[in-house]
């Protein structure tokens, strides 16, 4: 196996990996099982946006990550269902049990259409049939795109048309603290504007009797039932399409980021070993819901192909009160222990009491992921959670990288507050200068983007081939360009500043500011709206909206509640704005463009040099904005 053990093996590792790519990957990937070995390790052209790992290689990513394991680790706990509510019992599911799990849920959906290439939608709670499903997709060749079970019918309606499918899954509902959520009710609205979901298999979790469309939907506990746990898996290419998964873009609509099965196999699993050093027989705790990248690539797929014993998280950090991970964590004895800084900050803010009636002794490594960490939330975790004694791994990736990128090795490499560290082996980032110049040297800021492949990136936006090359591949001609900033120190060590682009991360969700301008301007009274982010203590950054009324509002709290219900009905309750600005104008240049920087600045509380506003078309405004600034 693959590992690196000290510093100077991750230097060996990383020169080789720069030096001999090839070499470095093949190695690398002949740990897995394969029915046929690739031709070819690597094509790519960055111009084009076109790269394909393991070219002509035949697998499939469940043989990996469950029949290998089959001989040696059967009856070991592949996942750990904590439930939503703590009195009840977390359920423990061995690899065999989710090896026939999968199988039958694989027939199932066979049983009900499905086959190789068809894509299906996946709208579920953080519950054991989740994973089923994706790994039964995965088995079948059928490609998953799983929606966040957070997310407005708009926002599924608009997903699943955008990916072509015909088939839902779904369940009644889900429980989030001391709420239930109707998940049906809101898949019943989507599909009302989409013609050709014919099928939908509902799980009936919270309850009996969800509501049934004759002849479209069926119950997952009648179909289920007649399926086999045996079901051979499918021989896909290393390049065939594994899943969708949506994030949002800076314009308009989300972007379907397509995902492939080969290299993504090798580099979740490499990745995940490497980085956290994951020892045999150690619980991984990842709090991510498999709804985004985090969960796809670090609960379900890196984990178990390693074999490891992977904990799956219902409920919420905050129900029934602020103990509730240090509870699940003393339950579980859980080793590696995985979140977000949002959730950090929050938990910070708790009575400690929360922390010290816990045993966390069984914490050996630490992560962190989604957005900047800032060093305050770094030190509290490192001194309450870690005890001063685990590593904290502030791992920079996204949606489009598939895995880690930017992230320090556990026990390794050593450790600066709030910074990504290095990158991993394979990975080549190359800071820019605004003219499109790569800055050499150290000690410098720019933003970053990737001179060279990974096995795990997305090959492209679904249906969209264009939209990749124009959003990833066109800024610094022959690169990848992440969206972000960052600054590189005296040895090289990353500090990811935030984005430079016009997404704004709230509490570690990527939101699009013209996807929620565009959810504000559904509004009747609403004619023009602008949206920046802001510093916020616990999400790490807020929504600010500038909106412009057709007429001067009369009850302004009114309308500020009916605009935040409009955007959680479109998008989905994480992009309500927190502060709503009436304004008569917004600061705009004489060819039209929105100064957003302007806007920005009002937003942080920050007037006191708004820079150059000569070239507005009407100065006056920003005299207007900064007298009624929030
Ligand atoms: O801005 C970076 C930030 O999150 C963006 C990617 O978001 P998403 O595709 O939703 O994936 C989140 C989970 C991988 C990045 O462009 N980001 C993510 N992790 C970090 C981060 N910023 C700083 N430090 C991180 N560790």
């Amino acid at each position: 196996m693959h590992s690196i053990a000290s510093l100077q093996d991750y230097h060996d590792q990383y020169k080789k990996s720069i030096d001999q790519p090839e070499a470095f990957w093949s190695e690398i990937a002949n740990e897995f099982t394969w029915r046929k070995k690739w031709d070819k390790v690597l094509a790519w052209d960055f111009n084009n946006a076109d790269v394909k790992w393991f070219i002509n290689g035949k697998l499939n990513i469940t043989e990996n990550c469950l029949d290998r394991h089959l001989a040696t680790r059967a009856n070991q706990t592949a996942i750990i269902w904590e439930p939503n509510n703590p009195a009840h019992e977390a359920k423990h599911i061995t690899y065999k049990q989710l090896f026939e799990e999968v199988n039958r849920t694989a027939n199932m959906l066979k049983a009900n259409g499905v086959k190789k290439g068809d894509r299906v939608c996946i709208y579920l709670p953080m519950i054991p049939e989740l994973a089923y499903v994706i790994l039964a997709c995965a088995r079948i060749g059928a490609v998953h795109s799983v929606v966040f079970a957070g997310f407005s019918a708009k926002s599924v309606s608009d997903r699943v048309n955008d990916a072509g499918c015909k088939i839902v899954i779904t369940s009644d509902g889900s429980y989030r603290g001391d709420k239930t959520i109707n998940l049906k009710g809101i898949i019943d609205t989507a599909l009302e504007s989409c013609p050709d979901v014919s099928r939908v298999i509902v799980k009936e979790y919270i309850g009996k009797g969800a509501a049934i469309k004759e002849g479209r939907d069926v119950l997952w506990d009648d179909e289920i039932q007649k399926a086999s746990a045996q079901c051979d898996a499918e021989e896909m290419d290393a390049e065939d399409m594994l899943f969708i998964l949506y994030t949002s873009g800076s314009t308009g609509r989300p972007k379907g980021m397509v995902h492939t099965c080969g290299g993504y196999m090798v580099y979740t699993n490499y990745t995940f070993r490497t980085t956290f050093q994951y020892q045999e027989g150690q619980v991984y705790w990842c709090t991510a819901d498999i709804g985004w990248i985090t969960g796809h690539s670090y609960i379900l797929y890196g984990p178990l192909s390693a074999g490891a014993t992977t904990v799956m998280f219902e409920g919420v950090p905050s129900w029934p009160d602020w103990g509730r991970f240090w509870q699940a964590i003393e339950r579980h004895k859980v080793n590696i222990f995985y979140t977000a800084p949002t959730a950090i900050r929050s938990l910070q803010q708790a009575p400690p009491e929360f922390v010290k009636r816990h045993d966390l002794s069984s914490l050996k490594v630490l992560g962190s992921v989604g957005e900047p960490i800032n060093e305050e939330a770094w030190h509290w975790y490192d001194e309450n959670i870690g005890k001063g004694k685990c590593p904290i791994i502030d791992t920079w990736w996204q949606t489009e990288t598939g895995g880690f990128m930017i992230a320090p090795i556990a026990n390794v490499t050593k450790l600066k507050p709030a910074l990504a560290t290095l990158p991993l082996p394979g990975v080549q980032p190359a800071v820019m200068n605004e003219s499109g110049l790569e800055i050499q040297g150290n000690n410098i800021e720019g933003r970053l983007a990737i001179k060279f492949p990974w096995p795990s990136m997305a090959r492209t936006i679904y249906g969209d081939h264009q939209r990749f090359k124009d959003t990833y591949f066109s800024t610094f001609p022959g690169k990848y360009f992440t969206g972000d900033g960052c600054k590189r120190d005296d040895e090289g060590y990353y500090r990811i500043t935030g984005r430079v682009d016009d997404i704004i991360i709230v509490s570690g969700h990527n939101l699009g500011t013209a996807e929620i301008e565009s959810a504000i301007d559904e509004h009747t009274a609403v004619c023009e709206t602008a949206v920046v982010g802001f510093p916020h203590d616990i999400k790490g950054q807020g929504i600010y909206a500038f909106v412009i009324c057709y007429d001067k509002p009369r009850e302004e709290e009114k309308l500020r509640s009916e605009i935040k219900e409009k955007v959680s009905k479109i998008i989905g309750p994480i992009a309500k704005p927190d502060k709503i600005q009436f304004v008569s104008g917004l600061p705009k240049t004489r060819s039209g463009k929105i100064m957003r920087r302007i806007l920005r600045k009002v937003a942080e509380g920050d007037t006191s040099n708004l820079g150059d506003t000569t070239t507005l078309l009407d100065p006056n405004v920003v005299d207007e904005i900064k007298a009624g600034a929030l």
